[in-house]
Formats: structure tokens, C-alpha cells, sequence
């Protein structure tokens, strides 16, 4: 059953389910034109949705028209080091729906701070030459993050090199072996960016979503959770399952 809190529809489902449900979404708007702009996060959250699409161009859905932005890069990987988040959608969503790379877009994320803030313009630029997002996939952090907007990013941010929290460096140990290896920093849409897109789906799953999800849903808007600025958006669904919802309603 879904329910609202404020703008935002949420529901209580099964993470397969809500990944089929997703799924149906996309390819519903993806037959409806071809020039559909899919937003992508990537981390643990959104694996199944990913499996679901490439179950569905299995089953004959083409995503060949279809144009990607990822929602964020770490900063200062080699461009074919398998950490890096384009590596990732390459092997988990390009591939397997049979995305062109030339519509496959992803931030540039150098270290430096020169290089970085033009490789964020240009960014932008790539996305408003595509005429924008149309419906974008977002995780959230546990600590309420959305792309990598930690806690006290501006919610008008643009495209920027943004400081990783300590929390989300910990979160990255099991990919990067050692806190030290982890990037300190990661070029993300901005908050900002991230309401211009036309239709907004998260996917939060398990315990440790659930404040988080509490905050975002609880009655009065909480400013220091960056995931808050999605209350103001027209267009917001929420998936949660049984564990992330567990503070709800208390
Ligand atoms: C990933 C991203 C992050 C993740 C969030 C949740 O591109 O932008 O905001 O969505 O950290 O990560 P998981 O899904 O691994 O729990």
C-alpha cells in the first residue's frame, strides 16, 4: 500500500518487488519516447533494479536511445580503475541494457580542486544539452546523504567536488581495503541539480537506513538531512522495506 508523507509517496515492499515495480516505471517511459534520460546512483541499493532492466531487455525492451547521467564519481581514480563508479555502471547497466558509452555519461573527478570545479561545469553543461533528467534513481546514505550532498551541503549546490563524510569513507572500506585508500573526496550532482530532474525514485533498504528514512519522512522537515530537499519536489516515489521503515510511526 502506498502512503504519503507530505509530496512524497512512499512504500513498504520487499527490495525485489520495489526493484519490479522500478523497473516497470523506466521501461513504461523509456517505450513512451526514445530520448529518455535515466539518472543513475550506483552502490548496493540499486543492484537489483539494474538486474531487473537487463532482465526486461532480455525479455526484448531496448535501452538503445536510451541517455544516462551517473550521479557521482570519486575523486582521483584512474579512468579504467574498477572502483571507480563508471566502471561500475559500465559492467552493471550500460552492458547489460546495451547503452552506447557516447550516451553514457558520467562526471569527470580529478583530485584537484582547478580541474574538478571545470570538470563539474562541464557537467552541467552535459546535462542541460540533453535537456535534462527525467526520472533519476537516487540511494540514501545513512547518515541522509543523496549523491554525495553530505549533511550541510547547500541545497542549491550545483555540480561540485564535494568532501566525503568520515561515515561514507567507512561505508567504502570493504571496496578499498584500508580507510586510507579510501577517496577523501567525490564530484557529485548538486542538490539542486538533483530536484531539476522531473521525476525522483529512491530505493532504501535495511536497518541501517532506518533513521534516515525517520527523518526524512517525520513531520517537520529536518534541515541538517540533506535527503529533506526531496519534500519540496513535485515528483518523489520512495521504496522501503519492512526494516527501513521500522521507525516510522513511533
Ligand atoms: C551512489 C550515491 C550514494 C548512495 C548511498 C547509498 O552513487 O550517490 O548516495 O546511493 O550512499 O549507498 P548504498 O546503496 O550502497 O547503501
Amino acid at each position: 500500500m502506498e502512503t504519503r508523507a507530505g509530496s512524497i509517496a512512499v512504500k513498504v515492499i520487499d527490495p525485489p518487488a520495489g526493484a519490479r515495480e522500478l523497473a516497470d516505471e523506466i521501461c513504461e517511459r523509456v517505450a513512451r519516447g526514445p530520448s529518455f534520460v535515466l539518472g543513475l546512483a550506483t552502490g548496493k541499493t540499486p543492484v537489483g533494479l539494474y538486474g531487473e532492466l537487463a532482465a526486461r531487455r532480455a525479455a526484448g525492451v531496448s535501452f538503445a536511445g536510451v541517455t544516462t547521467f551517473n550521479l557521482d564519481e570519486l575523486a582521483g581514480l584512474g579512468a579504467d580503475d574498477p572502483r571507480a563508479f563508471r566502471c561500475w555502471t559500465a559492467e552493471l547497466v550500460h552492458g547489460p541494457l546495451g547503452i552506447p558509452p557516447q550516451r553514457a555519461h558520467s562526471p569527470d573527478a580529478p583530485a584537484d580542486p582547478a580541474s574538478a570545479a571545470a570538470a563539474a561545469a562541464d557537467y552541467e553543461r552535459r546535462l542541460a544539452e540533453a535537456g535534462g533528467v527525467d526520472l533519476q534513481v537516487l540511494g540514501l546514505g545513512r547518515n541522509g546523504h543523496i549523491g554525495f550532498n553530505e549533511p550541510g551541503t547547500p541545497t542549491d549546490a550545483r555540480t561540485h567536488l564535494a568532501r566525503l563524510a568520515d561515515a561514507t569513507r567507512r561505508d567504502a572500506v570493504a571496496t578499498f581495503g584500508a580507510l586510507a585508500d579510501v577517496p577523501t573526496h567525490a564530484v557529485t550532482m548538486g542538490l539542486g541539480t538533483i530536484l531539476e530532474a522531473r521525476a525522483i525514485r529512491l530505493l532504501a533498504f535495511g536497518a541501517a537506513k532506518r533513521e534516515a528514512v525517520a527523518r526524512l519522512l517525520a513531520d517537520e522537515p529536518d534541515p541538517t538531512l540533506p535527503a529533506s530537499v526531496l519534500r519540496g519536489h513535485p515528483d518523489v516515489r520512495i521504496w522501503i522495506d519492512a526494516e527501513a521503515a521500522a521507525g516510522l510511526h513511533r
